[in-house]
């Protein structure tokens, strides 16, 4: 009977906790406002401490960078709330050296042991490579190599092979990881045996400093909705190409955002003509990007040496800093707000500083809650844990699903 109880209530818990209900935590920030304590543990199952970067010695990752002393700290407060501990590698600024750290079958065995070492001095649950990205450059300086996808998988079996128990995961474009041809791989089933899951990092997908001829939405939930030269990818496209490529829908988390870009749109664009209606899709002036909230960078030279000017990014505490939300996350008084329904993602735009903001707010992550779902996805993982206001956008996901 006692035994019997033990396995229901096992069974009960495992199944309330078979979702991922994850985000990641900038170590940067801790000192720039988001210390430990802000964290609402509570909130979720799984944090990733962003990040430990490949270097390049094969034997070594390192968290310069990401106030590392706190690292340690960060296991144990994730522990005692019951919470996985997860350390991220790579990301962005980290990601020079993975494809050397994996092109021959000596350095995979050295970088397995190098990540089982850093696993075990930290006593972490799981592992999240973060890889921007394979066969295919990043920031800039990255090593690519061609073999990229196929090392990467035979480095993941050897580290599987080690660490039946460890949670091992990877952050993922919208499309598979590119073939040795360039091209996004059509058959990724071999992953989905080695990896417990990928996390789609459906964001960045419009925004101020690349390719976007105008305001775009940062994280469309959809875009098969949207006219075809608005079709960019989505969470919709993404998890399609995945799947189609044979990723289980319950081995895909959702990486969601908690900020948004900022765009500078005179009221000329802004607005559709004779109306005081904001009008989708309007061009902005690159030459002239507006300056983000606090954590935004105000220029600086990036792990590649190459000087890189404010990227005008807001996290949702910073709308609410920067005037365009009041505290409970809606629209303040004298700014202007479109909801686009394709994406389900809203703008704001304060036509005095001209300034346009695309950004997810508690409808949109109520929206991607309800997708994930419904489409049987594994859960969501938040870019960054420091960017929601008073737990807005997390509860609103939270409650979806
Ligand atoms: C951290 O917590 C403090 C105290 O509650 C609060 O004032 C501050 O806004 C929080 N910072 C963030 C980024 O959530
Ligand atoms: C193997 O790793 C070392 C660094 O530890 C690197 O110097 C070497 O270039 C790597 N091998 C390949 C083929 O990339
Ligand atoms: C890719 O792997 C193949 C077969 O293992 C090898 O012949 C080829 O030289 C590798 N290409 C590169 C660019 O390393
Ligand atoms: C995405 O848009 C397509 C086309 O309008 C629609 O059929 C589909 O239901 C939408 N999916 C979601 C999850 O919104
Ligand atoms: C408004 O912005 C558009 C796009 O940047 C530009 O072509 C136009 O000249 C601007 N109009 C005024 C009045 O500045
Ligand atoms: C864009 O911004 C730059 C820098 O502020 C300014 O010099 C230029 O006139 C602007 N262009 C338009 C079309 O408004
Ligand atoms: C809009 O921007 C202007 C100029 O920066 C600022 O003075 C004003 O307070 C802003 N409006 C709102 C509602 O925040």
């Amino acid at each position: 009977m006692l035994l019997l109880l033990a396995t229901s209530l096992t069974l009960l818990s495992s199944a309330y906790a078979s979702k991922v209900a994850g985000a990641w935590y900038a170590g940067w920030h801790a000192t720039e406002g988001y210390p430990l304590s802000n964290v609402s543990w509570d909130k979720y199952n799984t944090m990733y401490y962003s990040f430990a970067t490949t270097t390049s010695d094969v034997n070594k990752i390192s968290l310069e960078g990401s106030d590392g002393w706190l690292f340690p700290v960060f296991v144990s407060e994730a522990h005692a709330h019951g919470v996985e501990a997860h350390i991220a590698i790579g990301g962005w600024d980290g990601s020079i050296y993975f494809s050397s750290n994996v092109a021959t079958a000596e350095n995979r065995t050295a970088f397995v042991n190098t990540v089982i070492d850093f696993v075990k001095q930290y006593h972490l649950d799981g592992v999240n490579f973060d890889w921007e990205y394979p066969n295919e450059q990043g920031i800039g300086c990255n090593i690519v190599n061609s073999n990229d996808t196929a090392n990467f998988l035979s480095f993941l079996r050897e580290l599987r092979e080690d660490c039946s128990h460890l949670t091992i995961s990877a952050a993922v474009s919208l499309t598979p990881f590119r073939d040795s041809n360039g091209d996004p791989s059509t058959d990724v089933s071999a992953f989905a045996k080695v990896l417990d899951y990928i996390a789609i990092m459906n964001y960045d997908v419009w925004d101020s400093e690349s390719w976007s001829p105008g305001v775009g939405p940062n994280a469309p939930l959809n875009d098969s909705c949207a006219s075809s030269s608005e079709q960019q990818g989505s969470a919709v496209s993404a998890v399609k190409a995945w799947s189609n490529a044979g990723m289980p829908v319950d081995q895909i988390v959702l990486g969601v955002p908690s900020y948004g870009y900022s765009y500078s749109v005179n009221s000329s664009g802004a607005f559709v003509s004779g109306t005081k209606t904001l009008a989708a899709y309007p061009v902005f002036n690159s030459s002239n990007q507006p300056l983000g909230d606090a954590w935004d960078n105000t220029g600086s030279v990036d792990s590649c040496g190459v000087y890189q000017g404010s990227g005008g990014t807001f996290n949702f505490w910073g709308l609410v800093d920067g005037g365009f939300l009041n505290s409970e996350g809606t629209t303040a008084q004298g700014i202007y707000y479109r909801f686009d329904s394709c994406s389900q993602t809203p703008y704001v735009y304060n036509e005095t500083s001209e300034v346009m903001i695309s950004y997810d707010n508690a409808e949109s992550f109520t929206a991607k809650g309800t997708f994930i779902k419904n489409a049987g996805l594994l859960g969501y993982a938040m870019w960054e844990a420091g960017g929601d206001y008073n737990n807005i956008l997390i509860d609103a996901i939270n409650s979806a699903i």
